[in-house]
């Protein structure tokens, strides 16, 4: 079987991290795919930066929309960010192609899903994008296929490990709001702008992408209520500890009788409660289903190896010719944004 070809657009925390892992992962990604899977061009918006992997024998392309459009590439890989171009319209071009398309792009996937998924089912290629919620946490996967005959009430979480490190730092340590920030950077788990973390749009996008899925309504950001952390000194976690809480940044989806309702806000957890337990950069995704008793998924949430964990193996789906279900098919109903006040002790 041929091998299958791989262009890489985005070297960064993320896609250096998979260059590494496809490199490292060779020989047992080619017993459980069948066939071999080879990065063949990656780009990024510097050549000469300086970077932690081995680009040996890789083309270095023009940019991302010559990888998305190469005929002697198969998958696009796209790990640059940001919800307009040259992210948006490479993917397209990938897809209007025939290839098929993984991204890490929470972004770009909670403003564009619907119409992406729909691009990929007319030309044939898949859409994968496994590591945009939670990281290395399978959840979309859970969602998409593991659940795919279970009807599901409620979908929550802590679903953004930035915001989830500096509430675990500023309790534990007493830290600064602005020194916890400057770490998650450091290490990797902020997004490039980092107000996206902390004002709660990141676990908003992620949100929105999670009820598509559970509950079959089209991918709608503008419909999740968000609020951040920004405005949380230590003093308000130690409150909270007094009173026998701990503050989580929850991002909620729940059927109600009128509609989906989407939330993301600071949220006090009993402390004895399994979601406070969830500390630095792990996410926790509980899926409320019909006639089941809850499923929680817990892991790393963020950062360059949890990451590219995800995106490698939806590569690997595409090199073992494995297909997801169609994303997002409107069968719900969404609420319009929820207004605050909001509930404050969530998790169970
Ligand atoms: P980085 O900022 O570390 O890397 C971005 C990469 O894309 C860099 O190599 C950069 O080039 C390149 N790039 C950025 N803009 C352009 C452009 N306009 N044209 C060409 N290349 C460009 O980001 P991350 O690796 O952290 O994140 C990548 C994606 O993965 C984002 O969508 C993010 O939301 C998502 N993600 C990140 C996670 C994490 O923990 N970091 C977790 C889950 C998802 P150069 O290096 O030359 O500057
Ligand atoms: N900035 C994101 C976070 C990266 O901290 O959760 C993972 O999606």
């Amino acid at each position: 079987v041929a091998p299958l070809r791989v262009g890489i657009a985005g070297l960064g925390t993320v896609g250096a991290e998979v260059v590494g892992l496809i490199e490292q992962q060779k020989r047992a990604l080619s017993l459980r795919c069948g066939r071999t899977v080879r990065v063949v061009a990656v780009s990024a918006r510097s050549k000469v930066k300086k970077r932690n992997v081995d680009l040996t024998g890789i083309a270095w392309a023009k940019n991302a929309l010559a990888i998305a459009t190469d005929p002697k590439v198969d998958v696009f890989v796209e790990l640059m960010g940001g919800v307009g171009d040259p992210a948006l319209s490479a993917i397209e071009a990938a897809l209007r192609g025939g290839k098929s398309v993984v991204t890490a792009n929470k972004a770009l996937i909670a403003k564009h899903g619907s119409k992406l998924a729909a691009l990929a089912e007319k030309h044939g290629g898949a859409l994968n994008y496994e590591a945009a919620v939670g990281a290395a946490i399978p959840v979309i996967k859970t969602l998409r296929e593991g659940l795919a005959g279970t009807g599901i009430d409620r979908v929550y979480g802590i679903l953004n490990g930035t915001c989830n490190y500096i509430l675990t730092r500023m309790e534990r340590e007493g830290l600064s709001f602005a020194e916890c920030l400057k770490d998650a950077q450091r290490l990797g788990y902020a997004e490039a702008n980092p107000s996206f973390d902390v004002d709660g749009h990141d676990t908003a996008q992620k949100l929105a992408i999670l009820a598509s899925l559970a509950f079959g309504t089209k991918v709608n950001q503008s419909a999740v209520y968000v609020e951040g952390i920004s405005s949380i000194a230590p003093e308000d976690l130690r409150a909270a500890e007094e009173l026998g809480y701990r503050v989580k940044l929850l991002g909620v989806a729940v059927r109600t009788e009128t509609g989906i309702e989407q939330r993301v806000h600071p949220t006090m957890v009993p402390r004895t409660s399994s979601i406070a337990q969830v500390m630095d950069v792990t996410n926790a995704v509980t899926i409320d289903g019909d006639g089941i008793p809850p499923i929680t998924l817990v892991g790393p949430g963020a950062g360059g190896a949890a990451t590219a964990s995800a995106v490698v193996a939806d590569i690997a789906d595409i090199a073992r010719g494995v297909r997801a279900l169609p994303f997002g098919r409107p069968v719900a109903r969404l609420k319009p944004t929820a207004k605050a006040p909001m509930k404050r002790h969530e998790g169970g």
